[in-house]
């Protein structure tokens, strides 16, 4: 790790991204990946950095663990909802590049390496998500891409990798601007097409800036603009409200190839009730948010696996129209998402954030969601389908919505 060689590194970046600025190569995201929110299980929040293969050896991150659970995406009936991502997240590889500056998996456990993982997992149908970090190390501790992104790129392509997530820890937001793009280009260089999800923008944001989603969008599908998420409704809430505020409107540069990325999905794990488990769906079908579990799958109980399976929830969250469901200010907290650019559709949610009492009354009639069409809408409960009614755009619909929970509604015209 000799300075002069991380200054030329960073100095081969900037000179090839300017070289493509002079002979006006755009170098735009166009590998028709992330059309909808993409969907998956993902290893971070319930497995995190566990190494210990002597001590849990079903718990660790290894590739048994990545096998189990691609096995049960199959056979749980989670891949035929849409769930196709396995990814694998921080703490996949050998402390060392090999001698070739290499990326080189954990040789005990993942003993056949990353290709021979990803030919299983594309075998069963679903594909393979990676981790790696911008900077010199990744969160965990390992070697991260700063200096070898071209190299890194080339490695997963090589591997068959159909997805790289790009933290953003021990490196600096200055280089950002430049070396998350530069990613994008050496990627979409390999010809092999990977979903790029960013975490750049969080980094901006916890610098205390609002990041330029428009640019940020033109080379990553997916990414992160806030903290990770933790196994509690508090984490959960603190998501919500930051994608309530929408500082920076992020929730307009949402769309087919492009999604916020509020993190992952804990239902399945332990901090959550049933009420707060509905809220997570709804609220991130709403905002268009990637669906990846992370979660132990072989041990989902039967009314949250209808939960993570809900056809409703899914195809709202899948709308091709691919638009972030935005709040509404109201005298109650009120969340939207058209599902049509001409007022003909949308899902709604009508939240109680508060943490005491009984469940609360609310009335709001369909105008004040932005449905206009005079002839009304086939109004259903969003989570069991129960037929609500035909609604006049000036029609209340009334709710009652558990502490910490949600009244997810979808309502279509259809005349
Ligand atoms: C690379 O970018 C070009 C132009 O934006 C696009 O047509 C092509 O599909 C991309 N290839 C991959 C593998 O992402
Ligand atoms: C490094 O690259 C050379 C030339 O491609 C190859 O022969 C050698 O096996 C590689 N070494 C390692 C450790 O992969
Ligand atoms: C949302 O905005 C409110 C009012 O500006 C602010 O107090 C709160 O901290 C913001 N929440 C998040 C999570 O950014
Ligand atoms: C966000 O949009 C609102 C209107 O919807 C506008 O008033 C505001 O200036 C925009 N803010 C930014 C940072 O683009
Ligand atoms: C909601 O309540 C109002 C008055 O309490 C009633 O007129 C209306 O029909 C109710 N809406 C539905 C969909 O039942
Ligand atoms: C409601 O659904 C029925 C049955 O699909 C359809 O015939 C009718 O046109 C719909 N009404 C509206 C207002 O969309």
């Amino acid at each position: 790790m000799d300075k002069p060689s991380r200054k030329t590194g960073a100095r081969t970046v900037r000179f090839v991204l300017s070289l493509l600025l002079v002979a006006g190569v755009t170098v735009a995201l166009e590998n028709g990946l992330a059309l909808t929110p993409p969907m998956g299980w993902v290893s971070w929040e319930r497995y995190r950095c566990n190494v210990d293969c002597d001590i849990e050896p079903d718990n660790c991150i290894s590739e048994n663990l990545y096998m189990k659970m691609a096995d049960l995406l199959v056979s749980e009936g989670y891949k035929d909802k849409g769930y196709e991502y396995v990814n694998i997240d921080d703490c996949w590889m050998e402390k060392q590049r090999d001698a070739n500056g290499t990326l080189v998996a954990d040789r005990e456990r993942f003993p056949h390496g990353i290709k021979w993982l990803a030919d299983y997992v594309h075998n069963l149908g679903l594909k393979l998500g990676i981790y790696e970090d911008f900077g010199t190390f990744t969160c965990g501790g390992y070697p991260g891409s700063k200096f070898y992104l071209q190299k890194d790129a080339e490695t997963f392509a090589a591997w068959g990798v159909d997805m790289l997530k790009l933290d953003g820890c021990y490196s600096d937001i200055s280089d950002m601007d430049y070396g998350y793009p530069a990613m994008s280009f050496f990627m979409n260089q390999t010809g092999r097409p990977m979903l790029y999800s960013c975490s750049w923008p969080a980094y901006v944001v916890f610098s205390g800036q609002i990041p330029d989603y428009k640019k940020i969008a033109s080379y990553c599908n997916i990414w992160r603009n806030y903290a990770d998420i933790q196994d509690s409704w508090d984490s959960v809430k603190g998501i919500i409200e930051f994608y309530g505020n929408d500082t920076g409107n992020f929730s307009l540069v949402a769309g087919p190839g492009n999604f916020n990325d509020p993190d992952m999905i804990i239902v399945g794990d332990y901090g959550l009730s049933y009420d707060q488990q509905r809220t997570q769906m709804a609220m991130w079908a709403i905002m268009a948010s990637p669906l990846l579990m992370s979660i132990d799958l072989r041990n989902v109980k039967p009314e949250t696996k209808a939960l993570l399976q809900n056809d409703n929830v899914i195809r709202v969250n899948q709308d091709a129209h691919g638009i972030q469901g935005h709040r509404i200010q109201g005298p109650f907290e009120v969340w939207m998402k058209p599902m049509s650019v001409d007022a003909k559709g949308g899902a709604f949610a009508f939240l109680n954030l508060n943490d005491g009492g009984g469940p609360m009354q609310v009335s709001m009639n369909l105008q004040d969601l932005g449905l206009t069409q005079a002839e009304g809408y086939n109004v259903t409960e969003g989570f069991t389908g129960q037929f609500i009614g035909v609604l006049k755009p000036h029609d209340l619909i009334n709710a009652s919505v558990d502490p910490s929970g949600v009244w997810f509604g979808i309502a279509y015209f259809d005349c």
